[in-house]
């Protein structure tokens, strides 16, 4: 197991039990998502954590799989489902390399807070693009520290090594959106929340 999947299994407890950041941002983009979804539709989440979003969009769409590489991030959001009745939910140990044989199966794939954390993110973008049916769409949620604060990385780097923390990639927002006109995305929505402007919230289509 490489050691950002080690750091995600020891965080897993704490990520469940940690309030969102900033509710508002959180909520609207739950909202402009959802003006993308509707009841005919397979959903693909990766990354999906302890679950909480796919809890709240899977009563919207069809079929919603979401998925994580950590299995203590994914035995967690597993018991938040039986809380709740979501029977077209599912959640699954995987990457998305793990999912390739998926081609073309999903009308939407949610990657939130995740491209960032991925060493080839743009090479993710690729494979989501693929799995995608023509006309899908792609939320991502991403930090992009290299705008925001560049002289960070020393600091993230220092803390990957003493184990506080897992790999960050540090992503501008031009880089990433020239990473998804590159996989042949077409950027639909774009939003950098005034109250966090580390991330950026992107809707991106893949051409009918
Ligand atoms: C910052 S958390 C985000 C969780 C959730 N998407 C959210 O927004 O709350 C990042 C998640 O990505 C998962 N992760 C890290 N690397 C991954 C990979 N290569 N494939 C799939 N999941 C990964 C971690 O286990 C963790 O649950």
């Amino acid at each position: 197991m490489n050691s950002s999947i080690s750091f995600w299994n020891r965080s897993a407890a704490r990520y469940a039990q940690r309030p969102i950041a900033d509710q508002n941002a959180y909520l609207r983009k739950i909202a402009l998502t959802q003006k993308y979804l509707n009841p005919e539709m397979d959903v693909l989440e990766f990354g999906c954590g302890t679950g909480s979003t796919a809890l709240i969009h899977a009563p919207r769409v069809r079929s919603y799989l979401a998925t994580d590489a950590s299995p203590r991030m994914i035995d967690i959001a597993r018991k938040r489902k039986t809380e709740k009745s979501a029977d077209n939910l599912r959640f699954v140990v995987a990457t998305l390399d793990d999912m390739q044989h998926r081609q073309q199966a999903f009308d939407a794939i949610l990657g939130l807070n995740i491209l960032h954390l991925l060493r080839d993110p743009e090479q993710a973008i690729y494979q989501a693009f693929s799995m995608l049916k023509p006309g899908g769409v792609f939320v991502s949620n991403t930090a992009c520290l290299q705008d925001t604060r560049p002289y960070l990385r020393p600091v993230a780097l220092l803390a990957r090594m003493l184990r506080m923390a897992p790999y960050v990639k540090f992503l501008s927002r031009q880089q990433l959106e020239h990473q998804l006109v590159r996989a042949g995305f077409q950027i639909q929505y774009r939003w950098v929340p005034e109250t966090s402007r580390d991330v950026y919230f992107l809707i991106a289509q893949k051409p009918k």
